[in-house]
């Protein structure tokens, strides 16, 4: 296991009616002037906008509003949000609502204390400093409620970049399993994906000896399986929606992925799709696992194979464990089309003639090398070949 240090300070606040506590949150981590962040309108529709609100009001700390994040969110309203905080003086920004929205929140929270342009931290430097930010999930995905991570759409040339630093690790989350029951199947579905790409990027390590981690993405993998089609199959279902929305939380806060190399290759390969396309980041990222798998399994067969007996039940066939590492990818293929997520370049909206373009913005954009690092090294040539996967 290699050494490490892992900070994790968020508050989480978990169950039934917890949001009706945010203004108390807000109060006891310093806010005394918040902005409310939130995205197209599901939290308008459902009321949950209105009960935060009273929340607040019952502590009387006052508050502005900024709606309209959109799904893979954009540096626009970003550079709104850091105005409004200033001109109104905001200590603290409460984000309402998913993964997007959070990382609106924590980009708004970094810019607004930083003199230079908040693009900075997306292009590599690490936030330090930022207004405190708590939040509200409303879908089980991102992980951002537990993630010093922030990923945001530059609209100039649409590159989609991630920032980092600990400064916005959310000081508390409010997860209430039953806000999650309204979201659309296949938005639950794409969470889900999500959350199975957070543990699959960790277990895609080159560092030895680590049972520990991974037997707890093991245990993880394991609950998705389970859960995943109970609320597929009934969205209503709380305590399916209980345990993805922890496993979710546990996923991405990186307590699964201490002390050894993790992957990322399929986020960074999904982003460029989601940059592009506007598609759903789990949808996207449905169609990449299983290319990016079966590109680079040879690279470490044992290590497909091992996931492949332990969460999905394959045999394991010791004169040719590649025959095992393929049936676990295919088994992962297959679950997530079973929930209703796309299997190919076609059903997520993609096209074959932009390939050369997703590929020199994966590999080249924003200051690359002309290749990607993770559990393998990935040339541009490597990256067309397994956009060509997809298809
Ligand atoms: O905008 P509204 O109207 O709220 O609708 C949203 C949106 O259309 C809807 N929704 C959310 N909660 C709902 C609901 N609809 C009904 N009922 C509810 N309870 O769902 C849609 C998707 O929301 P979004 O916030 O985009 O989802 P998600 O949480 O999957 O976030 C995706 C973003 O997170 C980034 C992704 O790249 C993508 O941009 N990621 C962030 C990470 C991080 N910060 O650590 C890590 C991830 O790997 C990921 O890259
Ligand atoms: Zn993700």
């Amino acid at each position: 296991m290699q050494n490490f240090t892992f900070y994790s300070p968020t508050y989480f606040v978990f169950g039934k009616d917890t949001e009706n506590q945010a203004g108390e949150y807000v109060k006891k981590f310093g806010g005394s002037k918040v902005l409310i962040h939130y995205g197209g309108g599901s939290v308008v529709k459902w009321g949950l906008l209105d009960r935060v609100k009273a929340s607040l009001d019952k502590e009387s700390i006052p508050y502005v509003l900024l709606g309209g994040v959109k799904p893979n969110p954009r540096s626009g309203l970003v550079y709104e949000g850091i105005e409004l905080c200033k001109k109104e003086n905001v200590d603290f920004i409460l984000a309402v609502g998913g993964g997007s929205t959070i990382d609106s929140s924590k980009a708004i929270a970094a810019g607004t204390v930083y003199d230079g342009d908040f693009w900075d931290f997306y292009q590599g430097k690490t936030i330090t400093e930022a207004l405190p930010v708590g939040t509200i999930l409303t879908i089980a995905a991102a992980g951002s409620e537990g993630s010093p991570d922030s990923v945001i759409t530059k609209e100039d040339g649409m590159i989609k970049r991630g920032a980092s630093g600990d400064a916005i690790r959310p000081k508390f989350s409010i997860l209430n399993p039953a806000l999650t029951q309204t979201l659309p199947a296949y938005q639950s579905a794409a969470g889900i994906t999500d959350i199975m790409a957070h543990l699959y990027e960790r277990y895609l390590t080159n560092t030895a000896e680590v049972e520990v981690t991974d037997r707890l993405i093991e245990a993880l993998l394991l609950t998705m399986k389970h859960e995943g089609p109970r609320v597929i199959e009934d969205p209503n279902n709380y305590e399916a929606r209980a345990n993805i929305m922890w496993a979710g939380m546990m996923a991405h806060n990186n307590s699964c992925g201490v002390g050894r190399t993790q992957d990322w290759n399929s986020h960074n390969i999904e982003h460029e799709l989601s940059a592009l396309y506007d598609c759903a980041h789990g949808a996207g990222l449905a169609v990449t696992m299983p290319a990016v798998f079966t590109y680079v399994m040879k690279h470490d067969v044992m290590r497909f194979a091992q996931v492949a007996t332990r969460v999905w039940g394959c045999q394991m066939d010791f004169t040719n464990p590649e025959v095992t590492a393929k049936a676990g990818i295919e088994a992962l293929r297959n679950f997530l089309i079973s929930i209703g997520m796309p299997k190919n370049f076609e059903e997520l909206g993609a096209k074959k003639e932009d390939i050369p373009k997703l590929v020199d913005v994966l590999c080249n954009g924003d200051g690359r090398p002309g290749s990607i690092s993770g559990f393998v090294t990935l040339s541009e040539d490597d990256c067309t070949k397994i956009y060509e996967l997809m298809i």
